[in-house]
């Protein structure tokens, strides 16, 4: 979610780092900051805001360092300020830490950090306990006080440390969350994505999971989990640097799309009781008396997250049982909606910036509702003015068109459904027990469907649906605000104009419009609507539609009544959802590519809709 930069070698590093940082700024930038080895001590600067803000801060002092380490910040733990910016240091400022990732026991850690082992805290992060814990084991050795720390981290990290001790080097750590060695001549650096070390080497090591790597000007050494030193193979650099910020994908959103595991595992992160298996959220501050006496919930949103919201609307009615209504923010504040005690207001916000949401949320608070945000930015107006936030953790989305903040909006809302079934005992043990086992299934089924044979298949079906002008989609119950989602994407990015429909509405109107060949597109994932959805496609084989259907596993029949049928693993239906919005994101991708169309920024949207 952040990006990281570091440096060994002869050159000045305060430019290197600074260079670095805005390459990497796609990456995170609410925050930055650099450490930097200098005469036996540490030279610290951070600052809330961009890497151009940071720039101010520094005196001049820094130039002729040469070792250091930068970071640019994306806030999941602390607001985006000074005090939370990286790097973090130990009690006596001997060590700074750069750090990408969640420390899940962080809580636990900064308890023992500061009652037993007398540590003082400056920050708000998580990530602060691990310089006070490489502090604790710290004596010499900067590697082996680092290995010492994380064995007793849980969580993700790719995570980078100097010491004033120990000038010329840089220690470096990683679970989950990338870091690449670059090798040079004279001069080594390590990033946590490749843009920021192009302007130096194209000669790379990737570091695995459990390895660890001490780097100097003049030598990169790497080990395993054990200690084991690590002979690794030379990973030579091909792409540009536009196509490096992209990972190496054509498109933004292509990238995020396939981001979409990794980021549905750090929503679900620390979320999920791992003694009692039950939902946590330890962030939101409802008494139980409060959700007890709850009445009804109004969920409030724009676009895509209206979607989510949607979506939301069926699971927490389903699992909390509370009724709850769900509105576009621009028709909610102005329809003079009947909001009353025992209620409250769940607004989400990608952004946390946009304007009728924004407005929203203030009409929902002046009424006297508490509102709870779910939102992916740290310190955004949705966030500070929300009285409970439950953040998403997708990290920068950066296309306009929304996909893994759309899959983590969904999967924040399973949480939330949950976490009130339980506090009202709407749900029973076992139930709760296999939803919450479903939740945590979905990163690696979201893998399946994003493997290359499932992604041929979509391409090839794009190349029939990108010649016509017009396109349909269908479903029934948590079937149909996918089909809304999926028509969204499709005219938002590739301007063919789609149109969603609930399945049984068809033959009220839009059955008019069926002509021979024209693409529908059909979600069929629920069990309790599944004849009733095979009729409609039946309505629509009839008049000569070719229908595309997206089923699960396990639903063999629907093969037999469409021209052509993509599989999902098999999931219980109530989280369908989360899986089927990927082929059709990935439907409006590859139709869009088709037409030529500018995916990352369609014609006149913007991402944040900061005006009404
Ligand atoms: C714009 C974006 C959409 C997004 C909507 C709501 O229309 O293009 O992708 O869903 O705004 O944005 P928000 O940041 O509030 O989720």
């Amino acid at each position: 979610m952040c990006g990281i930069v570091g440096y060994a070698g002869s050159k000045e590093v305060n430019a290197i780092l600074i260079d670095g940082l805005k390459k990497l700024e796609y990456r995170g930038y609410d925050s930055a900051g650099i450490a930097l080895q200098h005469d036996g001590k540490l030279l610290i600067s951070k600052a809330a805001g961009s890497v151009a803000d940071l720039e101010k801060t520094l005196t001049g002092q820094e130039n002729a360092v040469t070792v250091g380490i930068g970071h640019t910040r994306w806030a999941t733990h602390g607001r985006p300020t000074d005090e939370n910016a990286h790097p973090h240091s130990s009690c006596c400022e001997e060590i700074a830490i750069v750090h990408n990732g969640i420390i899940e026991n962080h809580s636990a850690l900064r308890q023992w950090l500061t009652e037993e082992a007398g540590h003082t805290f400056r920050s708000e992060t998580d990530t602060e306990v691990l310089a006070h814990l490489i502090e604790d084991y710290y004596d010499g050795d900067l590697l082996e006080a680092m290995r010492k720390a994380v064995s007793r981290a849980e969580g993700s990290y790719a995570l980078v440390a100097i010491s004033s001790r120990e000038p010329g080097r840089l220690v470096c750590a990683r679970q989950d969350s990338p870091l690449i060695v670059g090798l040079g001549d004279g001069e080594n650096l390590i990033a946590s994505d490749i843009p920021a070390l192009l302007a130096h080497t194209r000669s790379t090591k990737v570091l695995e999971d459990g390895e660890f790597a001490s780097i100097s000007a003049d030598g990169v050494e790497i080990f395993d989990a054990d200690g084991k030193p690590v002979d690794k193979e030379i990973l030579e650099i091909t792409w540009d640097i536009e196509a490096a910020e992209k990972g190496g994908y054509d498109h933004f959103m292509l990238k995020e799309i396939m981001e979409q595991p990794a980021a549905v595992r750090e929503t679900l992160r620390q979320r999920i009781d791992s003694v009692n298996g039950k939902v946590t959220l330890s962030e939101l501050g409802f008494t139980a008396e409060e959700l007890n006496r709850l009445e009804k919930i109004h969920i409030i949103a724009c676009g895509t997250a209206y979607h989510a919201g949607l979506l939301g609307k069926a699971v927490i009615e389903k699992i909390a049982n509370v009724s709850v209504e769900a509105d576009v923010a621009s028709e909610f504040r102005y329809r003079d909606p009947l909001l009353l005690e025992n209620q409250i207001a769940i607004v989400i916000s990608q952004s946390g910036e946009t304007a009728d949401t924004l407005a929203a949320l203030r009409l929902a608070r002046q009424k006297g509702l508490k509102v709870l945000a779910i939102t992916n930015v740290v310190g955004s107006s949705v966030s500070r003015e929300a009285d409970e936030v439950l953040y998403t953790w997708a990290g920068p989305e950066i296309a306009v068109a929304s996909t893994k903040a759309y899959l983590t909006q969904l999967v924040s809302l399973y949480l939330v459904a949950l976490y009130l079934g339980e506090a009202r005992g709407s749900i029973d043990a076992e139930t709760s027990a296999g939803l919450i086992s479903g939740l945590k299934s979905l990163p690696a089924h979201l893998k399946t469907i994003l493997s290359e044979d499932s992604v041929v298949k979509l391409r090839d079906y794009c190349d029939h649906l990108s010649k016509w002008d017009s396109a349909f989609f269908v479903g029934r119950n948590l079937d149909y605000p996918v089909a809304m989602e999926g028509a969204l994407k499709l005219k938002e990015i590739s301007y063919i104009h789609a149109e969603a429909y609930a399945a049984g509405e068809l033959k009220h109107g839009p059955l008019a419009l069926i002509v021979e060949g024209i693409p529908v597109i059909a979600l069929v994932t629920q069990k309790a609507v599944f004849d009733k959805t095979l009729s409609n496609i039946q309505e629509v084989n009839a008049r000569g539609g070719a229908v595309f259907a997206i089923t699960q596993e396990g639903f063999e029949e629907v093969a037999r009544q469409v021209e052509s049928v993509f599989y999902l693993p098999a999931i219980d239906d109530l989280l369908a959802p989360v899986l089927s919005a990927v082929p059709t994101q990935l439907i409006a991708y590859y139709a869009a590519l088709a037409r030529n169309s500018s995916v990352d920024k369609p014609r006149n949207l913007a991402k944040s809709v900061t005006v009404e």
